[in-house]
């Protein structure tokens, strides 16, 4: 049994899967370049064989990020293998992630397959992908609800036939600390060959206990944790990347072993996911929430200057929170923008896309004298836009405001080739842009969610604006971010509908 932790990051496939948090190609490799940055083992870059934007995705990701593992989700069939084979092709180190399920109601009222055709289809899966690579990953869907009897044979079966990873995910969340960890001591005791393998675990969160269930499988030998950054994923999510890791580093008494992981950066990856996917972080949420290292109470604030560790276990500044120092200003040059950037992982395609960067740059510092971190991964973000993928584009805007006055807001779009004036009134200004637009789009989707957070501090602080829409089942997220709220919210509308307007179909791997 080894000492390290191997950290399996699911962001942009399990995390993906949340309702809403769907990313676009640029969007999810500026994640996985955040995530190879914090040293993340393995990066599960998505499910292939999902769609054409999936595949691309994952050949996306396999191309650039060359110190973590690239990983594709595959369902245990040969279509499935042979696209996620391909996709991880250009990966410096490649895995296949297969997975069926082992549960007797899923085995029997989804898949329809007795266990002995689903032991034969596994097998068969870890053949067709050692075509491709020899780091085969095989989970057992719902293992958390199937039997032990049979999951033993399963694993043995995957081993002998060439699986290096076995997986053991609590599908729907039903496990319990105690006894998950029984379950996987039990595993690694009973099946032949287990020294041979990793033994993975995959939780999820519907009892509130996925990191609690994980670290418990630790304790039992587990030596691979699934999770996501900020908790992301189906449902009620997966186990946090951020709570494991820090567990796991802060109590090495108890879990003797240890992560590669740069834990400054996790807060960096908190923010960038949570603006990407609009999904907030809760303030008390452990590690990354804002409230999770300040203290409220006179006699802790006492406490923490006297001396820090009568209330904190962690050090902030080991988990990256402080490093959004001001970093650039009004009479900050090209060259110094330049290396900020590739600092925060962005690709600088040409030096006509880093012009165009650095005359935003210089606009917003014009409006905002502080820069920080987190307004140019807003202005990356705006950037990363490809054209072709801007159908609409706000041009210029003008809104009104004044008490007693029905407010009304007048834009100037670019459509597809042509420009477009568009006027609304509506119940406030943000209303009124937002019904401006919808003038010109009539794009008949329903707005689920509006949410407005300063990116920094300061009357100053530019707003970051999601926008969620949805259409005939498809939900997209867009982000806007202006020091004028109202701008940052036509944006976010506008980057909504672009969305929608390219076409994608997926599928969900648990269907
Ligand atoms: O929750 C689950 O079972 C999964 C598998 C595909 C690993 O996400
Ligand atoms: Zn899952």
């Amino acid at each position: 049994m080894t000492d390290q932790l191997i950290v399996f990051d699911t962001t942009l496939r399990d995390g993906e899967q949340s309702p809403g948090a769907s990313m676009t190609r640029d969007e999810k490799l500026r994640i996985a370049r955040q995530l190879e940055r914090m040293k993340v083992n393995v990066i599960e870059a998505g499910f292939a064989a999902a769609s054409n934007g999936d595949f691309e995705s994952v050949r996306a990701i396999a191309e650039v990020v060359k110190d973590s593992t690239i990983c594709s989700l595959a369902r245990a069939n040969e279509n499935d293998i042979r696209r996620s084979g391909e996709a991880i092709k250009p990966a410096a180190s490649g895995r296949i992630h297969t997975f069926i399920a082992t549960s007797p109601i899923h085995m029997e009222k989804k898949l329809r397959m007795s266990p002995d055709q689903v032991l034969e289809q596994a097998v068969k899966a870890i053949g067709w992908a050692r075509e491709y690579t020899d780091d085969i990953e095989f989970s057992a869907e719902d293992a958390g609800r199937s039997e032990i009897d049979y999951l033993c044979r399963i694993f043995e079966a995957v081993i002998k036939a060439g699986a290096t990873t076995i997986n053991v995910p609590d599908t729907v969340g039903y496990n319990v600390p105690e006894q998950f960890a029984a379950t996987i001591r039990t595993l690694i005791e009973r099946v032949p060959n287990s020294d041979k393998v990793v033994w993975s675990v995959h939780c999820h969160n519907d009892l509130g206990l996925a990191v609690a269930n994980s670290l418990a499988a630790v304790r039992a030998g587990a030596r691979q944790v699934e999770c996501t950054v900020n908790g992301l994923g189906e449902r009620a999510g997966n186990a946090s990347l951020e709570e494991v890791v820090m567990a796991v580093r802060t109590r090495r008494d108890i879990y003797q072993c240890d992560t590669r992981i740069d834990t400054t950066q996790i807060v960096p990856a908190s923010k960038l996911v949570s603006g990407i996917t609009g999904f907030p972080v809760q303030p008390n949420k452990a590690i990354v929430g804002a409230n999770a290292f300040s203290h409220e109470s006179g006699i802790h604030q006492d406490g923490v200057l006297k001396h820090r560790e009568t209330y904190e276990i962690m050090r902030a500044e080991d988990v990256g929170w402080g490093a959004n120092k001001l970093v650039l200003g009004k009479h900050s040059g090209r060259n110094a923008f330049r290396s900020r950037l590739i600092e925060l992982g962005a690709a600088i395609e040409s030096e006509e896309h880093l012009n165009h960067a650095f005359a935003r740059f210089k606009e917003l510092a014009d409006k905002k004298h502080e820069i920080f971190d987190e307004d140019l991964q807003a202005l990356i973000s705006d950037e990363a836009v490809t054209p072709e993928l801007e159908h609409y584009r706000l041009v210029a805007s003008c809104f009104h405001s004044e008490t007693g006055e029905t407010p009304a807001a007048r834009l100037t779009l670019n459509v597809g080739e042509k420009e477009i004036q568009a006027e609304a009134e509506g119940s406030g200004p943000v209303d009124a842009a937002f019904k401006a637009i919808e003038t010109v789009a009539r794009s008949g989707t329903e707005l689920l969610l509006y949410s407005v957070n300063a990116i920094t501090t300061g009357t100053d602080a530019q707003g970051e604006v999601t926008v969620r829409l949805s259409r005939d089942g498809k939900v997209v997220n867009g982000q806007g971010a202006d020091t004028d709220i109202i701008v940052a919210s036509a944006k976010a509308y506008l980057n909504a509908l672009n969305k929608l307007h390219g076409k994608f179909e997926k599928l969900n791997p648990q269907i």
